[in-house]
């Protein structure tokens, strides 16, 4: 059984200008030990995905679907149900690590009380075993952490304190929304070894959510590709990086520095903006974007169909040769 089943997932949102259609059913299952990476541009609906999957999502939302965590639909529940999951079973680590950490708290206080509420641990068991995930995720002077408040600490401890805390419940799913876009990139390669490490120690389902196709290559083992709120590509993460189906894709991997093709050839940037998903074109999303549109892009929705075992795309082109 999976540990999260997504199915048929609709996210939208009432805003004095409309509704806005944020995710657009999407299908997603995780299995142990399994990393899935998340990546699209900016306000392609991957954050809201999750959002939706922990309960979190703003009081203008609503999301229809189904989503099974380890069997049980937990689409629709109310808080104390998902609060008995949510940072126990089911744990996410935000883009912004303040999301996650109060303020007026101490570090140990905030990670012994994931401890004591949802594993029953008395305070100086908890505190133990709190010094010892702070050790784990590399925090220098834990025990000194532990006394701190988090406006003490740089955003990077701050980050992995998250991480920490995610973990320390050993949760079957851990959700990490951009871990490291706010890091520098020692930081970066720092944690990303840590969650890899981690998965592979407690076999974790991971899914991580990025606009950067380069954080997805060391640790996912699948790739869905967003954009407006679609799936517009998925396969193994290899057959992403070297032969990508979608011209989004294509696109995402032309706009990044990669260290295989050092010098050989010039970054070039997707042209043109991220929809406005209250004005979509008709037919296929990207097409005001894409170099390869034709006709029928502008008449008919490109479906997610299968193109090869474990490989799905969206778009109207068989094959992506250069267009004169
Ligand atoms: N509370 C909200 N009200 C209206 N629109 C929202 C709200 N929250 C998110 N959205 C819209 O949903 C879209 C998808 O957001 P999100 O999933 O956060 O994108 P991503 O994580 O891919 O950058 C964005 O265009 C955003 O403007
Ligand atoms: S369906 Fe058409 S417009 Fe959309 S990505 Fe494919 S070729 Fe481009
Ligand atoms: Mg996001």
């Amino acid at each position: 059984m999976a540990v999260i089943d997504i199915r048929n997932l609709e996210v939208g949102f009432d805003t004095p200008e409309g509704k806005v259609q944020a995710v657009n059913g999407i299908n997603l299952s995780v299995d142990r030990g399994e990393c899935i990476g998340i990546v699209g541009e900016s306000g392609s609906g991957k954050s809201q995905t999750f959002m939706a999957a922990m309960g979190l999502l703003a009081r203008n939302g609503t999301a229809r679907g189904e989503i099974l965590f380890q069997g049980e639909q937990i689409l629709g529940l109310g808080s104390r149900a998902l609060n008995r999951i949510r940072g126990n079973a089911m744990s996410m680590i935000f883009q912004d690590p303040m999301t996650a950490l109060t303020p007026h708290l101490r570090i140990g206080d905030q990670l012994t009380e994931v401890l004591t509420t949802h594993k029953g641990l008395g305070k100086r068991a908890a505190a133990a075993r709190a010094v010892a995930m702070l050790e784990q995720v590399r925090i220098p002077e834990p025990a000194r952490r532990m006394r701190q408040y988090p406006h003490e600490l740089s955003g990077g401890m701050r980050q992995r304190v998250m991480i920490a805390m995610a973990l320390l419940c050993e949760p079957e799913l851990l959700i990490a929304d951009e871990p490291t876009t706010a890091l520098d990139v020692t930081v970066q390669a720092q944690v990303l070894s840590l969650m890899r490490d981690l998965k592979d120690r407690l076999n974790t389902a991971l899914v991580l959510i990025t606009h950067d196709l380069g954080v997805v290559a060391g640790l996912a083992d699948r790739v869905m590709v967003m954009y407006a709120g679609l799936v517009v590509e998925e396969g193994p993460v290899e057959t992403i990086f070297t032969d990508p189906r979608h011209p989004y894709t294509q696109g995402l991997l032309n706009s990044m520095p990669r260290i295989d093709r050092a010098g050989e050839e010039r970054l070039t940037a997707i042209p043109g903006q991220p929809p406005n998903l209250q004005r979509l074109p008709s037919g296929c999303a990207f097409r005001p974007r894409c170099a390869y549109a034709f006709e029928r892009c502008e008449q008919e929705r490109p479906e997610l169909e299968d193109i090869a075992p474990g490989r799905r795309k969206a778009c109207h082109r068989e094959r992506l040769e250069a267009v004169s």
